[in-house]
């Protein structure tokens, strides 16, 4: 199995992203004895903005290639400003390439990256699920699934620590809670396949 294991929070060890996207990383390694392991820290080895040469190259380099030849991916993910951070946006911005993850189709685009499985740990400061009165400031969740979506993966999970600015008691709490649902997430690299659906 090949994991993409990526990393954006600028926070270093005290990232609570980086915490849960380890432990879901670790998860699968423990049920696996052939997990091929790419890791990419985008925050310290950030990758350039997209570029007009670069986008009209329709080519990306490892970037896209990497992404295709993953069977699952593991990011890691603060909440900066209502969305992802900048890093990992540049990073999008590198892998969405016509001709290699989505093709223009007869009636809209279609995706071509399907197959694999893409499980996001997200950490936000405030609270932004359903109910929330910031639930429509909620640009991350609905950014990712979008562009995963967009680029054919059906198999999309999200591990979300949130409230976790609020106190440091909601911290601990609220990162413990996550750590909990990883401990729920399949280790396989299907997601319905320990559902056995
Ligand atoms: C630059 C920056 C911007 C942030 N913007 C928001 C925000 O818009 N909304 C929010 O709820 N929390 C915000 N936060 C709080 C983070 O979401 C929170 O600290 C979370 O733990 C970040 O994940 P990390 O610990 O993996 O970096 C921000 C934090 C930083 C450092």
């Amino acid at each position: 199995m090949k994991l993409l294991h990526l990393d954006s929070s600028i926070m270093g060890q005290g990232s609570a992203s980086r915490t849960l996207s380890a432990a879901i990383v670790e998860r699968i390694v423990k049920a696996h004895d052939d997990v091929d392991i790419t890791y990419r820290d985008l925050a310290s080895e950030p990758i350039s903005h997209l570029t007009f040469d670069a986008f009209m190259a329709l080519d990306s380099g490892k970037d896209v290639q990497q992404f295709l030849d993953s069977d699952v991916v593991v990011i890691g993910a603060g909440f900066y400003n209502f969305s992802v951070p900048s890093q990992l946006k540049a990073w999008i911005d590198h892998i969405v390439v016509r001709g290699k993850t989505f093709a223009r189709g007869e009636t809209g685009p279609i995706g071509l990256a399907g197959g694999k499985r893409v499980i996001v740990a997200l950490a936000r400061g405030n609270v932004y699920g359903e109910g929330s009165p910031y639930q429509a400031f909620e640009h991350a969740e609905t950014l990712l699934r979008s562009v995963f979506t967009f680029m054919g993966v059906t198999d999309i999970e999200f591990i979300v620590a949130e409230g976790l600015g609020r106190s440091e008691e909601a911290r601990r709490t609220g990162i413990e809670g996550a750590l909990e649902r990883v401990r729920q997430v399949s280790p396989d690299s299907a997601a319905s396949a320990m559902a056995g659906t």
